[in-house]
């Protein structure tokens, strides 16, 4: 049974080897074949880059983090330098850390997927639909081991993109020592001037809130009634990010975000 079988395999493919090479079937098995051997390089690729696409990404972040705490020097081992941080994991809501995750794999951004561990945002003025009830932060301590700053992650919607970044707060949880995004994709020239180092500078020794406690930090063309001391500058002829970057601070500075924490720094708790 199985030899006739064969044989008329055989004739088929001998048939299908000897048919000139403009055959429609010719065309598709070349196509088809291309097609799968591309896919399996790709595939294939892609497995065996995503650990070093891991450790870019980690090591682009904490260059970020670095960076925003003043402490990057490229001449430094990046993992080295790295270590002046504490990570840890803060309870938004309590402004407490918890030790129910561990900070060195717990993943924020993908948290805000998981309803257990995030809530939908009603008022949502920084466009991000949902929010991790917990982020990873990072805590800058002196040589004596005093707390010196603190780098909380924020992230927002722009004009075009969703612009994530870190600022980095004094030890009073009010004076700013400086703001930067890793990741947007405003446009060159207008939105991604946010990444312009003389833009950037403005944060450092601007204010959060008032003597009042009230949040008064705002970016825009011109400064709000408490003062040059809680005014950044808007970016030239990109209204749109200025207003992303606005809310996206105020957010994450105000009740729905860092508050309680913020308050608990104010009072020296940590
Ligand atoms: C191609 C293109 C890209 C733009 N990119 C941005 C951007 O990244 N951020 C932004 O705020 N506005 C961007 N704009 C401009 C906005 O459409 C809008 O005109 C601008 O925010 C208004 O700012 P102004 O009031 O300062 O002129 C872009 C416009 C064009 C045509």
């Amino acid at each position: 049974m199985s030899e006739p079988m064969n044989a008329e395999n055989k004739g088929a493919i001998a048939r299908f080897l000897a048919a000139p090479p403009d055959t429609v079937s010719k065309t598709l098995f070349v196509a088809i074949a291309v097609c799968l051997v591309a896919s399996m390089i790709v595939s294939t690729a892609a497995v065996i880059l995503r650990p070093t696409q891991e450790a870019n990404k980690l090591r682009d972040k904490q260059i970020n983090i670095l960076q925003v705490a003043g402490l990057y020097d490229p001449a430094i081992d990046i993992s080295d330098a790295f270590e002046a941080f504490e990570p840890r994991v803060l309870d938004l809501e309590s402004g407490e850390f918890t030790d129910a995750f561990d900070p060195a794999t717990f993943d924020d951004i993908a948290a805000a997927d998981d309803p257990e561990l995030s809530r939908a945002l009603e008022d949502d003025p920084a466009s991000i639909g949902r929010q991790s009830r917990f982020r990873t932060v990072y805590l800058l301590r002196d040589d004596a081991g005093a707390l010196d700053k603190v780098i909380l992650p924020l992230h927002g919607y722009g004009l075009w993109s969703t612009l994530y970044g870190f600022i980095a707060v004094e030890k009073n949880g009010n004076d700013i020592f400086g703001l930067q995004f890793y990741s947007h994709a405003e446009t060159p020239g207008l939105g991604a001037e946010v990444d312009n180092p003389r833009w950037k500078s403005q944060w450092n020794g601007k204010r959060l809130r008032d003597e009042a406690g009230t949040l008064q930090i705002t970016v825009a063309k011109t400064a709000p009634p408490a003062g040059a001391d809680y005014h950044i500058d808007a970016l030239a002829g990109a209204t749109l990010t200025t207003a992303g970057v606005d809310n996206l601070v105020k957010f994450w500075m105000g009740e729905e975000g860092y508050a309680r924490f913020l308050d608990k720094l104010q009072a020296g708790e940590f």
